[in-house]
């Protein structure tokens, strides 16, 4: 794959790690248990795609895909305003960085599935730096788990903003939860690509979770865990990086390493 550009994430090592951050024109997801922080990574990102280029930032709008209503404007300013003091303090830019990030709801896959077209359409103004669903497997919950394999509800959608991504050449990051277990599992099991248990199989509950199509499109998978009542960030899939782990809080200014 041939890739172009970064958005730093601002967590030093994770962005040696991806050789500058999460690159364009790919699919990224974040996994983790339920309140890792995967949601704090996406606001920060988001502010981070919004700022001017001076301060590292790509200057630019973001589309954000908020399935389960866990965006806040007001997380999102307060991360801004303590990560950027100098820009979010100037009169009306907090409220100017804000109006850059669109946030959708929808409430169906079908709304989901128009609201992908619709978006397929602000790409191509150019202006669209950041594509975030948070997240993709609260869309299809519980739907797919039970009964034989079949075509995966998400298919379509999966190739769709694969597509979205390469043609725009934006960073599109999204979030899947997984139970805290699995997610360990997740990150012992998964690295380049190798999806199997200790019995060879491949990882049930990712499979089980989107299908073994979406463990495929996906070019970049950091798993966010907790252990020892730490959190973790983990490269698990990565073509350019070897399974490192750092540490990360959650403070005033969004996640930190
Ligand atoms: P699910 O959506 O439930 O899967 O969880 P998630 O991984 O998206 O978790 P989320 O990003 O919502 O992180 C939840 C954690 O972030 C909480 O346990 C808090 O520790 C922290 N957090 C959330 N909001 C704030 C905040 O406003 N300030 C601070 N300092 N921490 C926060």
């Amino acid at each position: 794959e041939y890739l172009t550009g970064h958005l730093p994430t601002h967590l030093k090592g994770l962005d040696a790690a991806l050789s500058g951050g999460i690159p364009f024109g790919a699919l990224t997801e974040l996994v983790g248990p339920a309140g890792i922080g995967k949601t704090q990574f996406c606001l920060k990102i988001s502010v981070l795609a919004t700022l001017p280029s001076c301060y590292g930032g790509l200057d630019g709008h973001v589309i954000y895909i908020d399935v389960e209503s866990k965006f806040s404007s007001r997380r999102l300013i307060e991360i801004g305003l303590n990560s950027f003091p100098e820009i979010f303090h100037l009169e009306g830019m907090a409220k100017e960085m804000a109006g850059r990030i669109t946030v959708l709801r929808p409430g169906s896959l079908s709304e989901f599935t128009e609201s992908l077209q619709k978006i397929k359409v602000s790409l191509l103004q150019n202006q669209v730096k950041l594509l975030v669903v948070d997240s993709m497997a609260a869309l299809v919950s519980g739907e797919y788990e039970q009964g034989p394999p079949r075509q995966h509800p998400l298919g379509w959608h999966i190739s769709f903003i694969k597509s979205l991504a390469e043609f725009s050449r934006i960073p599109v990051v999204m979030t899947n939860q997984v139970r805290s277990r699995s997610a360990t599992e997740i990150s012992n099991y998964s690295f380049q690509g190798e999806r199997r248990d200790d019995c060879g199989n491949f990882d049930s509950h990712l499979v089980a979770a989107l299908g073994i199509h979406w463990a495929h499109a996906v070019t970049i998978r950091l798993v966010l865990e907790s252990r020892s009542g730490k959190r973790f960030i983990k490269v698990a899939k990565s073509p350019m990086s070897p399974p490192l782990s750092f540490p990360f809080k959650i403070t005033s200014s969004g996640i930190l390493l």
